[in-house]
């Protein structure tokens, strides 16, 4: 499936003009805060290559988010393979919004339609979510949505430079327990 739909949100596949509004969004120090370096436009058209490439291999990955209001491109939700250097494995749910599209519960929505995906169509028996410490407008969705933390998973991001980005929490959801 290449697109998911919800109350207020499209999950599609990217296009050609999502890459402006995604190129201002990695070179956005609000967005970029929790996440480490801005990045160029050439960075950020070749993050979107990589995320068709995952797309095509797995049939699942980052979508693009678009407001159906609008018809604009606000983020990106959806769901990911958890990097190979972590101290777990599985399948790992995100969210990255615009500044202009927090505030809206679009990434609660988005984030919804991930896990629904995740357990009923993939079948995953978990699906957990990961940030730094310090972004708890991310944990709040996480918690929003359901997932739970135990302080004993959380962890160092062996890929992070020493500072505030290499303290992790590490969220988790079975779909067992699922509301
Ligand atoms: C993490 C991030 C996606 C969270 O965005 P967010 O807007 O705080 O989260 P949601 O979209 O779920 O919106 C929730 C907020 O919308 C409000 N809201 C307004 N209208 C709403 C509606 N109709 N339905 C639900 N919530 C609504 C909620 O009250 C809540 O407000 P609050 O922050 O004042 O408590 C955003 O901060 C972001 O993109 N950050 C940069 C990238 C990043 O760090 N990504 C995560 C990496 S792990």
């Amino acid at each position: 499936m290449s697109e998911l739909r919800t109350d207020r949100l499209v999950l599609r596949r990217w296009r050609e003009s999502d890459l402006e509004p995604w190129a201002a969004m990695n070179a956005d120090p609000a967005v970029r805060e929790h996440l480490g370096d801005l990045l160029t436009r050439e960075q950020s058209d070749a993050s979107v290559e990589r995320f068709q490439a995952e797309f095509d291999e797995r049939g699942y990955g980052w979508w693009a988010v678009e407001a159906i209001a609008s018809g604009e491109f606000v983020g990106f939700a959806g769901l990911d393979l958890v990097d190979e250097e972590m101290p777990f494995g599985g399948v790992e749910v995100g969210w990255r919004l615009a500044r202009s599209a927090w505030g809206h519960g679009y990434a609660t929505e988005a984030g919804r339609a991930s896990l629904a995906f995740g357990f009923e169509t993939l079948g995953l028996p978990e699906i957990v979510a990961v940030t730094t410490a310090g972004n708890l407008r991310s944990q709040a969705v996480m918690c929003r949505l359901g997932m739970t933390c135990d302080p004993a998973d959380d962890f160092e991001d062996p890929g992070a430079p020493e500072g505030p980005l290499r303290r992790n929490v590490l969220y988790r959801m079975s779909r067992g327990s699922r509301a």
